[in-house]
C-alpha cells in the first residue's frame, strides 16, 4: 500500500506562525509536526511515501526528511502551487499510485495514538471501497460529520450547523485507486476549495465507504489550543524514542 500525506494548505488559524513556515513543520514535542504522521505510517508497514506541500517550505522538507533513508522509509515530493482543497492536493497523487493499487491518505495535521496497522492489513484484503476514521468529538461543527448506518456512512456533512452525530471524519482515510477517477468529477465548494468530503461522499452514494472508531486520542493540531495539546501529549510519546534516527546532530554529549 502506498502512502500520502497532505502537508500544504495555508494555515490561517495558526496565524502569524504560518505567515512565515507551513504548519506541519511547527515543533510538536521534539519533532516538526510532520515526523509523526511519517512514524505512523512506517510502523503500519507503509514505507513508500508521497509527501505533497506547497512551494514555500519545501527545501526545509527535504532538509529536515531527505530521501527518508534516515526514517526508515522512501519519501518523495509533489508541490501543491494553490492551496485549493485537499482532493486538489491528493489528485497530485494519481501518477504515484498504481491502477489497482490502495493508498492510505494522511492530513499532516491530525495527531493521534492508535496504531494504523491493523486496519491497514484488513484493507489489503478488501476488494474495493474507501474506509475512514471517526473519533467523538465536543464541538462536531469543526469537523466533517458521519451520519451512519449501521457499518455504512450514508453521507457525510462538512462543517455542518447542527450536526447529525458527535462523530467527526477524521483525516485518515483509505482508498483504493478508484479515488482518482472520482476526484475527477468533483467541483469546487462554495469556499473555492476541492473538498475531500465530496469525494468520501461519491463513495458514500456507491454503499463503498465504511469505518474504523478510533479508541486512542485524536487531535487536529491546526489551532493553537489543539496544537498546545499535541505538544504536550507528544511529549512523552514512546514510539517516538524507538523510531528515532541513532546517530544526529541532536545527541549533545
Ligand atoms: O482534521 C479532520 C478534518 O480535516 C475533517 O473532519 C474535515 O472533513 C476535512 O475537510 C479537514 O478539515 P480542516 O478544516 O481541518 O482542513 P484544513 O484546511 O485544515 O486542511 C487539513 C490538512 O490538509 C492540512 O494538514 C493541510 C492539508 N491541505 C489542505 C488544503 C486546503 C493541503 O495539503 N492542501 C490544501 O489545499
Amino acid at each position: 500500500m502506498k502512502g500520502v500525506i497532505l502537508a500544504g494548505g495555508t494555515g490561517t488559524r495558526l496565524r502569524p506562525l504560518t505567515k512565515m513556515i507551513n504548519k506541519h513543520l511547527l515543533p510538536v514535542g521534539k519533532y516538526p509536526m510532520i515526523y509523526y504522521g511519517i512514524e505512523k505510517l512506517r510502523a503500519a508497514g507503509i514505507t513508500d511515501i508521497l509527501l505533497i506541500t506547497g512551494k514555500h517550505s519545501v527545501s526545509l522538507y527535504t532538509e529536515f526528511l531527505g530521501s527518508g533513508k534516515e526514517w526508515g522509509v522512501n519519501i518523495s515530493y509533489k508541490i501543491q502551487e494553490e492551496a485549493g482543497g485537499i482532493a486538489d492536493a491528493l489528485e497530485l497523487a494519481h501518477n504515484f499510485v498504481h491502477p489497482g493499487e490502495k493508498l492510505l491518505v494522511l492530513l499532516g495535521d491530525n495527531l493521534f495514538e492508535d496504531s494504523l496497522a491493523g486496519y491497514v492489513k484488513q484493507f489489503e484484503t478488501q476488494p474495493e471501497g474507501a474506509k475512514v476514521f471517526l473519533k467523538e468529538v465536543e464541538d462536531a461543527r469543526r469537523y466533517g460529520v458521519p451520519v451512519m448506518e449501521g457499518d455504512l456512512i450514508k453521507r457525510i456533512e462538512e462543517k455542518p450547523e447542527h450536526p447529525q452525530s458527535s462523530y467527526c471524519v477524521t483525516g485518515i482515510y483509505l482508498y483504493d485507486s478508484t479515488v482518482f477517477d472520482l476526484i475527477k468529477t468533483v467541483e469546487p465548494s462554495a469556499r473555492g476549495e476541492m473538498e475531500i468530503t465530496d469525494v468520501n461522499n461519491l463513495y458514500a452514494s456507491q454503499g463503498k465507504l465504511s469505518y474504523h472508531l478510533l479508541t486512542g486520542w485524536w487531535i487536529d493540531a491546526g489551532t493553537f489550543p489543539s496544537w498546545f495539546e499535541a505538544s504536550d501529549k507528544l511529549r512523552e510519546y514512546p514510539n517516538v524514542e524507538a523510531a528515532a534516527p541513532k546517530s544526529g546532530a541532536g545527541d549533545d554529549k
